[in-house]
């Protein structure tokens, strides 16, 4: 893949989102988008570090709802699964991915490869990932960078000290200068990344 054409499929990407951005409060929870513009000055900076890997950096948004950032993280990572608890929410995916890669298309632009894998389940239960090591071949300890919009972030925090790799990373968007912390394990790696005042990221201790 031509790599200067990356960030400006990115661009278009976040522009097309942008246009069906969402907030609300549901009744399985709150949904809001990330807002893609700002997220790539954050790929940026892990990319800059390091921490994103085509051959290898397996990246997991436990609350995918239409799977926009694993578009995203898909040109940067080997595998972009998303989990969803809300299957209406999740086939928005389709429709939206149809529309985009027609987009992109006409731009002569990148689309994203065939390394996006979203599910429907609930993040916090087992066998959510006995399903997703089955169709994906990866379980929650081979993931490298874990995601989420503050969703959960506390639940979810404790369940990557218990049961991550050591090293794996945790970034965790919508919150800005006062970061929660997730236990003695796990320790701030860049309070505001991409310096856009949106994410913080986290690490497993080694
Ligand atoms: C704040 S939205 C973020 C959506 C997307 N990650 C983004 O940044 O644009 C959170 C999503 O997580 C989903 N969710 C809530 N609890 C969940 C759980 N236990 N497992 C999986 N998904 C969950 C919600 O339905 C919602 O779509």
């Amino acid at each position: 893949m031509e790599t200067n054409l990356l960030f400006p499929a990115l661009k278009a990407i976040a522009a097309f989102f942008d246009g069906c951005k969402v907030g609300y409060q549901g009744t399985k929870g709150y949904r809001k988008s990330t807002d893609l513009f700002k997220f790539i000055h954050c790929i940026r900076e892990l990319r800059t570090l390091g921490f994103l890997d085509k051959d290898s950096t397996v990246f997991t948004d436990l609350g995918c709802a239409d799977g926009r950032v694993n578009i995203f993280m898909s040109y940067f990572v080997r595998q972009s699964i998303g989990i969803e608890i809300d299957s209406e929410i999740l086939n928005e995916y389709t429709l939206r991915r149809k529309g985009l890669d027609g987009l992109l298309r006409q731009a002569g632009l990148p689309l994203p490869p065939g390394n996006i894998f979203l599910f429907n389940g609930n993040s916090i239960d087992p066998e959510t990932y006995k399903r997703m090591g089955e169709e994906t071949g990866v379980g929650f300890a081979d993931v490298d960078i874990f995601y989420t919009y503050i969703t959960l972030h506390d639940v979810f925090g404790e369940k990557i000290a218990a049961e991550a790799r050591p090293g794996a990373l945790y970034l965790v968007y919508g919150f800005n200068r006062i970061l929660p912390r997730y236990g003695e394990k796990m320790e701030i790696v860049l309070p505001d990344v991409g310096s856009q005042g949106i994410a913080a990221l986290y690490r497993k201790k080694e």
